[in-house]
């Protein structure tokens, strides 16, 4: 069954959201943000569901949208926390999966304070060591890898249209 979902992943502060956000104007399908999703369905924000409840229980949270989002969606974009690929290993059944691979440097630049402080791991681990522990999985479950560094935003769009 083709669900018409694009389901985008990649490290935090790769772009994910601005990504999907504009790349759903442009095809004029809806756009979803998981954690958006997971901080409505629990009342809370993000940082606070990891005080309150730790990492285990938002991976649970993000196995739960993937179940709902799978029986649910339809033409969507949607906007992946960058762990959502520990969580769900096999994303292809809710649609074309693309990774926003932007190298380590260019995340660093993008991560600034204020953005750290919404992002628990960001803050909590060594960066460099999870980035690499993630690369694996994002190449892994991906149908088409954009490389996204020095690139604009219109270019990026159109680089994952003409490989859908
Ligand atoms: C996480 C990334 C975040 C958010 C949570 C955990 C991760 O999303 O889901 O803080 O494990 O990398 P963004 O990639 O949108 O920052």
């Amino acid at each position: 069954m083709n669900l018409n979902n694009i389901i985008l992943i990649g490290f935090m502060g790769c772009g994910k959201t601005s990504i999907a956000r504009a790349l759903s104007k442009r095809l004029g399908y809806y756009f979803i943000d998981t954690d958006v999703l997971i901080e409505n369905y629990e009342g809370k924000e993000i940082v606070k569901i990891f005080a309150k409840h730790g990492e285990g229980y938002f991976r649970d949270l993000e196995r739960l949208t993937f179940t709902w989002m799978k029986g649910s969606l339809l033409n969507s974009v949607v906007a992946t926390g960058g762990g959502f690929v520990k969580s769900v290993s096999e994303l292809s059944p809710l649609g074309k999966v693309v990774f926003i691979d932007l190298s380590l440097e260019e995340v660093k630049k993008r991560l600034d304070i204020k953005e750290t402080d919404k992002r628990p791991l960001a803050k909590s681990e060594d960066l460099k060591q999870l980035f690499q522990s993630r690369y694996r999985l994002y190449k892994d479950a991906a149908d088409i890898i954009i490389d996204a560094d020095e690139k604009g935003i219109e270019e990026i769009l159109d680089e994952i249209e003409a490989a859908l």
